[in-house]
Parts: structure tokens; sequence; C-alpha cells
């Protein structure tokens, strides 16, 4: 089938190689003449494992193109779908700017017999707004063309987001009109194998599912964060709580690992914007509320354990492992880091921080400082510094020899904001170690 991806981000890029990978014509268009010429160059703008490999053998096949033309990749695809970013606003609603004006390329030059797919995160209603926008586009160029619009919301997880969408849990598709649901329904069939994976409903639900899906998640965080604040307080241990509750199959195993916040480019703006959505309907969404605020105090958590144990930070220098939201990106959107950072420096440490992947990114968004600098290894980060704040779970610190961690680090403090270490070995070791709900 021919299909086009208006917006070559994250989602973008990984729709469009996954589509084209089973077999399908594939144009993607980006307004960004610079990312698009890196892309015909062979390099991927964003780190997500997998995916060059993908892109390349997929563009080398000639099933894959990437284009700056409106016009060109508007008349390929029989399917258009809409992947491009939605930020929140100043007021945390979702800004549609870029949902609009990529409805606006598609009026303008739709050929006919087109379904215009949205997979963007947007407020519910979005697709009539999408709809209206292309009518109009329509009505200036004086011409009646059959489309219609649908919404099929994304759920990847950065960092495993091929194989999300390569074996999907589920695939939602809201709309009304069949034609266009069985062509979009045709092109997911490869993904389904031989398990219904499907499921259809109206376009405002599943514009619903997606914000739903995330604030459910984040919200399930946020109370395993505060459990294990509590569980600090009265001597328990949350990982045995965690599992005590999990293997209720009415909670299940996923997503109950307390740490020190959650970050990315999905939860933090979902559940803003739902917030949003439910003040402007005049329907207050307590809990979420709470949800937001139990993760912005959870991401200060680390800076306090540590003050706790040493006191007064001016002077020392504080170690950090880990600055992307969360392992396998590089992605700072939201991350802990950006809080945790910050605040060290304002305490008067010094810090020495290093990321597998992300210390380019990271380097852009956190604040300058002479007394903040990055190291090339986990290693090198710890010699001579003072603590150790660990604040991503990347593979690489989950087994470090605990006797050279002790020797390099002259307070011999570590604070596991992803409880990844063991605690009697960490102790046995001769570190102070704490960490997040744990004994
Ligand atoms: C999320 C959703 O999982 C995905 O379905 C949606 O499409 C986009 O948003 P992503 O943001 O890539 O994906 O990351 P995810 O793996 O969900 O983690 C989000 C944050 O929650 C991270 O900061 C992670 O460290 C944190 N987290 C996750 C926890 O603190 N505890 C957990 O148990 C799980």
């Amino acid at each position: 089938m021919k299909a086009t991806v208006i917006g070559s981000g994250y989602v973008g890029l990984v729709t469009g190689a996954c589509l084209a990978d089973v077999g399908n014509d594939i144009v993607c268009l980006d307004i960004d003449t610079r990312k698009i010429a890196m892309l015909e160059a062979g390099d991927v703008p964003i780190y997500e494992p997998g995916l060059k490999e993908l892109i390349e053998r997929n563009a080398r096949a000639g099933r894959l193109r990437f284009t700056t033309d409106v016009q060109v990749a508007v008349t390929h695809g029989d399917l258009l779908f809409i992947a491009v970013g939605t930020p929140p606003g100043e007021d945390g609603s979702a800004d549609l700017q870029h949902v609009l004006s990529a409805a606006r390329g598609i009026g303008k030059h739709l050929r006919g017999n087109q379904v215009v797919v949205n997979k963007s995160t947007v407020p519910v209603g979005t697709v009539d707004l999408v709809r209206n926008a292309i009518q109009h586009e329509l009505a200036v160029r004086g011409t009646e063309l059959r489309f219609c619009v649908l919404s099929n919301p994304e759920f990847l997880k950065e960092g495993a987001a091929i194989d999300d969408f390569m074996r999907p849990d589920r695939i939602v598709i809201g709309g009304e009109e069949p034609w266009g649901l069985e062509l979009l329904r045709a092109l997911y069939a490869p993904f389904e194998r031989n398990h219904p994976k499907v499921i259809t409903m109206d376009a405002r639900s599943a514009e619903l599912t997606k914000y739903a899906a995330n604030a459910m998640l984040a919200t399930r965080i946020s109370f395993m964060n505060e459990l294990a604040l509590l569980a600090d307080q009265v001597n328990a241990d949350i990982d045995h709580v965690r599992r005590g509750i999990g293997s209720d199959p009415r909670i299940g195993t996923h997503f109950l690992y307390a740490g020190c916040g959650y970050g990315g480019s999905c939860f933090p703006k979902d559940v803003q914007a739902l917030l949003h959505t439910g003040q402007k309907h005049g329907q207050p969404m307590r809990i979420l509320d709470a949800v937001e605020k139990a993760n912005e105090h959870q991401k200060r958590v680390l800076v306090e354990k540590l003050v706790a144990e040493c006191g007064d930070l001016s002077g020392l220098t504080v170690a950090v492992w880990g600055l992307a939201f969360k392992p396998e990106t590089d992605d700072m959107r939201a991350a802990t880091s950006l809080v945790v950072v910050p605040e060290l420096l304002a305490r008067g440490a010094a810090v020495v921080a290093y990321d597998p992947v992300a210390t380019e990114t990271a380097a852009k968004e956190l604040p300058r400082s002479d007394r903040l600098r990055f190291a090339e290894s986990a290693d090198a980060a710890v010699d001579g510094a003072d603590a150790l704040l660990i604040v991503t779970e990347w593979k690489e610190f989950r087994s470090p020899r605990l006797e050279r961690l002790a020797s390099a680090l002259r307070l011999k403090v570590v604070v596991d904001g992803r409880n990844i270490l063991d605690p009697r070995q960490a102790r046995a070791a001769g570190l102070t170690y704490l960490c997040i709900g744990r004994p």
C-alpha cells in the first residue's frame, strides 16, 4: 500500500520505517530541510535502538523515501498519517499548530479517496478540527473530494519503539467511515499475526484512550513513589510490597517501580494536557492533579536524601550517573536530572555527570556552570567525587565494582534513585547506601 507520514520525528520515523519494512511504499515528509537532508544521507537525527538499520534497509530497497515537498508527499499516499509534535502550550494544553498546519497542507494537495490518520497525541475533538481545516482548503480550491479522518494514537515506548510497533498489544482506531477503517485495518494486518489487535471505536474515545493510558501509568508510578516514601518512614521495603501486590492479576506487575520520578516526552505532557481538558470542560481531575504534584516532589528526593546524610553540600563534588529520562535514549525531556543537577549547583556543589548517550543533549539543556563537567565514563565520574547519585538505570550501572566505588568516593555515599544496587552488597563494600523505599 502507499502511505505518507507527515512529520519525521520520533513517532513519524518509527511508523514510516516499520510500515515500509512489511512491504509498503512509504514517503516521509518534514518541513525541516536539514533533517530530511540528514535522513537522505543515511543519518538518523534521534537515538532509537534498531531504527538506523531499519531505515537504511528500507531506503535501500526503495520502499522508504524522504521529502520536504508537501505536494509530492500528499499525492503519494492513499493513507496520510499525521505524526507531528504537540508540545505543551504555556497553560499546559497541547499546542495544535503543527497538526493543523499539516491538515492545511493535506487540504491544499489532496487528490481524493484518501484516508487521513492522526497519530499525534491530541485533545478530544481534534479529528473534527483536522477535518474542518482540510474541508476549508478544498473549499478554497473550489473542489469536493472524498476523504475521511481517523484517530489512531500511538503507544510506543522510547528505547523499545520498533518492537512496540511490530508487535503491538493493541491498535486503537477511532472513526466512523467504513471504507477508511477498512483501509487502515488492512495496513495493520501484517502486525496482527493471527491475533486480532485492532480495537475500533469512535474518534473521541480513541483520542481519550491515549491520554487515559499514559495518565493511568503515571498514576501507578506516583502512587508507588509516595508509598516508597512512607516505606522509608515505617522501615518497610517497597520492593517486597511491589511483589506482594503485583502478583494480584487485577493489579499486575508492570510500572510499579518506585524511583526518582517519571519524565519523558509523554507522561508529564499528557498528564498536564488531560488536566487542562478537565479544566476546560468543568471537570476537575483531582487524582491527576495529585499525580503531577507527587512527581514534582519525587524529583527532589535524591538531593534531600543527600543533604540529610552529608549536610551542607557547598564545596562537595557530586557524581551523577545517568542524565536521560530513562535508559536506551538520549531524550532529556522532563528528565529528573534537569531538577537534580541545577539543585546540586544551587547548593554550591560541583557536579561531574556521566551518561552513555545523552551527554550532548544534556549539555544543551543543563545550566552552564564552571562547577558542572561531563565525564567520559562512569568510573571517571566518581574518581575524586565525594558522593554519587544514580538518576537513570542504564544497564552499565547495574553491577558496578563496589569496592572500587567505595575507594573512589571520598564520603562513600551513594544515593540510588532507581533502586538498582543491592543494599546489603553495597553496605558490605563499605558504602553508605541510600535508596527509595528500601531499608
Ligand atoms: C510512555 C508510554 O509507556 C508509551 O506507551 C507512550 O506511547 C509514551 O509514553 P516513554 O515515555 O517512552 O513511554 O517511557 P516509559 O518507559 O513509559 O517511562 C516513562 C517514565 O516513567 C520514565 O521516566 C521511567 O523511568 C518512569 N518509570 C517507568 C518509573 O519511574 N517506574 C516504572 O515502574 C516505570
